[in-house]
């Protein structure tokens, strides 16, 4: 939407969107007077902490920020700084709070400073009440629902000028079409539902992200043909428990049912999803899955223990026994896929027995890699109040051996596809080496070719012809310079 064309003279519009594109309007008239006053363009600076959800959001924070006219920076000595934060984690948290204080420094120096902190930190009372009282130089707070509203906010403080916060405690409305600024020009992440049910007892998600909302197929399925006719390749479906996209919709529609119909858009060469949750995984989508020309060769399946008391304590809905038995049903469905996984080792009472049970699953499934956490106590989920919190050194002990046991089968898988010829999405430029590129496999796995930088966003045919560890060096099949 040009913003150009829409009238600010009268009061804001009623239908939200366009209530969000007439703030946006009178805002880049406000950011051109202010860089002529200054001299030189305004300056945004986004900082994104946790997951590829809120990596999704601060793309189309981004993009809000771009269409009223700031120039995006890197570094923090911005005009416009935001933190959109995460707190699946307790020393995410905490890391935010150090990064305020450096920003207070900032601020003292450039007076025109705007400093904005959204995210799922944020829809944490307690959160909100410390930022109020001990960082009074925050300009707005906003949560995970109303990233939309980012320009409307904007605007509120500068017509206020005392700090705004607006956090809502669930949902109102998915709002379509907003501005996005994506980071790549070959890949992007589509949100297919937001929120999640679940209530895993060591997880904060639920409180700060609502219930599940499911977005509607035809606005996925419109989004995902713009992103393909402006050159996206991969695309990233987004949602905290995938599989149970469309149970509320008005005609419901399961998760594999829209995997069929994305797989139909044109131009779209591979897919990937994440995150589908073990308890609700359907035959219907491993057979989706194993028939897909274009579903990536790649499962994220987080298993979070192999102890099937712990599991229950974590409200996960499946034993080590299930899990087992899907693991295998994948494998025999789709040959040689890649599994990874998360583990969380140390949930209250977590024996040597339940750590063993888990040691067992790793050792059984053998996953390409894992992202392994050591239990973080989140105020306000049920695992806070259980009793037996597990001692440090003990922790500690254990999240060594699961590492090396995941590095080592890691280590032994990896290098299975050496000398076989593999599709490669092409990324970028190696940082390290100008004369190589550095793509992707199905997989995920990485890999370095010489080649041209044209081959950027492309699929590419490349001979794996050496594995080194975690990574393959390959050589480009001559011929294979175009997508295919
Ligand atoms: N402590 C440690 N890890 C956690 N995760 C979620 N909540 C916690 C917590 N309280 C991990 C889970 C989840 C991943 C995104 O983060 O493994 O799958
Ligand atoms: Fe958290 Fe469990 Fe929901 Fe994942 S499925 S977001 S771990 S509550």
């Amino acid at each position: 939407m040009n913003l150009e064309h829409i009238d600010i003279s009268g009061k804001p519009p009623i239908e939200e969107i366009e209530k969000q594109y007439y703030y946006m309007a009178i805002l880049k008239k406000w950011v051109e007077k202010k860089s002529k006053e200054l001299g030189r363009p305004l300056t945004c600076c986004t900082v994104t902490f946790g997951c590829q959800m809120n990596a999704r959001d601060s793309e189309k924070i981004v993009g809000i920020f771009e269409k009223i006219g700031y120039q995006m920076v890197e570094d923090e000595h911005a005009d416009f700084v935001i933190f959109n934060t995460c707190t699946v984690r307790e020393n995410a948290n905490l890391k935010v709070y150090g990064r305020l204080g450096y920003l207070k420094k900032l601020k003292e120096q450039n007076p025109h400073m705007m400093i904005a902190l959204c995210g799922c930190m944020m829809q944490e009372d307690a959160v909100v009440e410390k930022i109020r009282q001990s960082y009074r130089f925050v300009d707005i707070i906003f949560g995970t629902h109303n990233i939309f509203k980012l320009a409307e906010l904007i605007h509120t403080r500068l017509e206020s000028k005392s700090m705004i916060i607006d956090i809502w405690k669930d949902a109102v409305e998915i709002v379509e079409d907003l501005p996005s600024e994506r980071k790549y020009s070959f890949k992007a992440g589509v949100n297919i539902m937001f929120g999640c049910n679940n209530f895993c007892t060591y997880c904060i998600v639920p409180y700060v992200r609502g219930r599940e909302r499911s977005r509607n197929p035809k606005d996925i399925i419109r989004e995902i043909e713009a992103l393909t006719a402006d050159g996206v390749v991969e695309i990233m479906l987004l949602g905290q428990n995938v599989n149970s996209y469309g149970k509320n919709l008005e005609v419901p529609m399961t998760f594999a049912q829209l995997l069929e119909e994305i797989e139909k858009v044109d131009g779209l060469e591979r897919i990937r999803f994440m995150t589908p949750h073990p308890k609700d995984l359907s035959d219907e989508l491993i057979e989706v899955m194993s028939k897909s020309k274009k579903i990536c060769n790649h499962l994220h399946l987080p298993v979070q223990s192999g102890s099937s008391r712990i599991l229950k304590m974590m409200n996960r809905h499946y034993t080590k026994e299930q899990y087992l038995e899907l693991v295998d049903k994948i494998k025999e469905k789709v040959p040689n896929i890649s599994l990874t996984t998360d583990i969380i080792v140390g949930f209250p009472g977590e024996t040597e027995e339940d750590f063993l049970e888990t040691m067992d699953v790793v050792k059984k499934v053998r996953y390409d890699s894992a992202y392994t956490f050591i239990y973080s106590k989140r105020t306000g989920t049920p695992a806070a109040q259980m009793e037996e919190q597990v001692g440090e050194d003990v922790i500690k002990n254990r999240f060594d051996r699961l590492l090396k046991e995941i590095q080592s089968i890691s280590a032994e898988l990896v290098g299975r596809d050496a000398g076989t010829i593999q599709k490669v999405l092409v990324e970028e430029v190696n940082s390290q080496n100008h004369a190589l590129m550095t793509g992707r496999l199905s997989n995920n796995i990485l890999v370095h070719f010489e080649g041209n930088k044209d081959l950027i966003g492309r699929i590419a045919e490349v001979k794996l012809t050496e594995c080194k560890g975690f990574y393959y060096m390959g050589k480009l099949v001559e011929g294979s310079d175009s997508t295919i």
